[in-house]
């Protein structure tokens, strides 16, 4: 069965990854896309109390990455250490992305493990010397079928030339792990998300496999294959082992224990096949356990198009980061694309969702609760000694939110939905702001009118302590300074600390709390 088992050694940790990156350019929001959205599922689960692991990379060798170096006049090597260091570590960095591990396909801990993985496939006879031709996509690394082809002879994906390739290579015997995949998939109808994709993988193994590919003769940029070096191995084999060489496979068997299987792997749509047909065969054939789950998101679009490089519409995040802030950036696109579907950005909807769900709904949400505490209360946090039924409902209603937001990121990666649960709780305590109008209670200098004027406030304060935890996974460095902003810490500890199941318990945050008007959590967005 799939998913992560539990050593005697040490607790099983929720173990993440996102696709490795060709290096051959520099990172676009599509890249980004998959690595924000690996970053707040693990948060989410760091704050729902596990142990997680979180892996990220990039993949160095094969064609493509060769002829860009030889393009630029430097060898592969020195063209990816490059791109890896000035390139794509600090975007992630940038991007506040907390991976445990930034794994590359030219270490040692992953070239020769590679070789071990493939060698002891060749020992049991999974692996064989033949010959194939056909037509070659190089920026997809992939063999296509000629069916496949647009208008004779463009890739469907790049909609570019393929070329023709004839070679003598070594074929692992994928053809006979259709019948075992099928009943894996039938066994773990969980293990392709989202359902649309895995119809489309379980119809394309029903038609029959071809044994595939896995060594190339005519260029030297990869890992030798260990019994005829004249062969380098396969760009995909090698990079899908970087999930279990990362983790100690063959090296550190304790890590490996408790690490492995990946408990998600998250994929784009266009590299479905690879993880949910060839990976979980090659894994059969070692005898290793099979991931949990691999979810395919959708594109980011251009005018119809897949958002890529080489098609000259790959967008810079910091091109948007610069004018929304990373918060917002790391916020938008999960909020605004469901996840496993297509998106399309534009200007237009990011700003008119910053301006209305981040700074009016929420921002000033927050900014105004400070101000009144400040101005009404000298900036402690009263009591609430008079809750009644529009209290309750504040109460049960973040209670709602939790559960929906728990279920939707952490069990389903429903982040819009998760998000949208997040935010129809902020709705609803600036509706009860609204009904409850503590401006005008304010006038009232009567006992009665100051405890409810402090229960109005409490109630307020302690929706944005719950808030600011459901957010820290999204957006955390605007959950940390409304964190601040609320005195939270001296009584409740460190926001990274908060479980999201006491996100739900009710008045959490105590009285005596000294709260501050921080920093304005979304400022206004300069004109474009
Ligand atoms: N190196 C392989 C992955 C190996 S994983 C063992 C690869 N690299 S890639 O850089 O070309 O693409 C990496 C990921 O970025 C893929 O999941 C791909 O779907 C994603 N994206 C690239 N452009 C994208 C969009 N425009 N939108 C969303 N994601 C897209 O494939």
């Amino acid at each position: 069965m799939a998913a992560t088992g539990t050593t005697a050694s040490g607790e099983s940790a929720f173990y993440v990854t996102t696709p490795i990156y060709y290096v051959n350019d520099a990172p676009h929001l599509g890249h980004a896309y998959t690595t924000v959205a690996g970053d707040v599922l693990t948060r989410w689960h760091r704050q729902r109390g596990e142990k997680v692991w979180y892996l990220t990379g990039t993949d160095e060798h094969g064609q493509k990455i060769m002829r860009t170096a030889e393009a630029n006049g430097v060898t592969p090597q020195e063209w990816c250490d490059k791109l890896v260091e000035e390139s794509w570590k600090p975007l992630w960095e940038h991007l506040q992305i907390a991976n445990d591990d930034f794994i590359r396909t030219t270490e040692p801990r992953h070239t020769e493990r590679v070789q071990e993985f493939v060698q002891d496939l060749y020992d049991k006879g999974e692996i064989y010397k033949g010959g194939y031709e056909g037509p070659y996509c190089v920026p997809c690394e992939e063999y296509k079928s000629p069916g496949e082809l647009l208008e004779g002879d463009l890739c469907p994906i790049h909609k570019r030339p393929v070329e023709w390739l004839k070679e003598e290579n070594y074929f692992f015997r994928l053809s006979e792990y259709g019948p075992r995949l099928l009943e894996f998939y039938e066994a773990n109808p969980d293990f392709i998300q989202p359902a649309s994709a895995r119809n489309e993988v379980v119809q394309f193994v029903r038609q029959g496999l071809q044994d595939l590919s896995i060594s190339r003769s005519t260029f030297d940029w990869g890992i030798p294959i260990p019994w005829d070096p004249k062969h380098v191995i396969y760009v995909w084999i090698d990079a899908l082992l970087n999930y279990a060489t990362a983790v100690g496979y063959g090296a550190d068997q304790a890590k490996f224990d408790t690490t492995w299987p990946a408990d998600v792997h998250l994929v784009g749509k266009d590299i479905l096949r690879f993880h949910a047909v060839i990976w979980p065969a090659m894994l059969m054939a070692n005898g290793l356990p099979l991931p949990g789950r691999v979810f395919a998101n959708g594109w980011l679009m251009v005018g119809g198009e897949k958002m890529s490089k080489s098609n000259l519409t790959g967008i810079s995040p910091r091109e948007l980061t610069g004018h929304f802030g990373v918060d917002a950036y790391r916020y938008y696109f999960l909020r605004a694309i469901p996840f496993g579907q297509d998106g399309s950005f534009s200007w237009e909807d990011f700003t008119a969702r910053y301006t209305s769900e981040l700074a009016n709904d929420f921002g000033n949400l927050a900014s105004r609760v400070a101000a009144m505490v400040g101005k009404y209360f000298d900036g402690t946090l009263p009591e609430a000694t008079d809750a009644g039924p529009a209290e309750q409902a504040v109460a049960d209603g973040l209670a709602a939110a939790v559960a929906r937001a728990d279920v939707m990121i952490g069990d389903h990666l429903d982040f819009a939905g998760g998000l949208g649960a997040v935010f129809d709780f902020v709705k609803q305590v600036n509706g009860y702001l609204s009904e409850q109008a503590p401006w005008k209670v304010a006038k009232d200098d009567s006992p009665e009118g100051r405890a409810r004027l402090a229960t109005i406030l409490y109630t307020a304060a302690e929706s944005l302590r719950a808030i600011a935890v459901l957010l820290n996974p999204v957006m955390p460095t605007t959950s940390a300074k409304l964190w601040a902003s609320l005195g939270a810490e001296p009584h409740l500890g460190a926001l990274a600390a908060q479980r999201i199941a006491d996100a739900a318990t009710w008045g959490r945050l105590p009285a005596g709390a000294e709260i501050v008007k921080g920093e304005i959590l979304f400022p206004r967005l300069e004109s474009a």
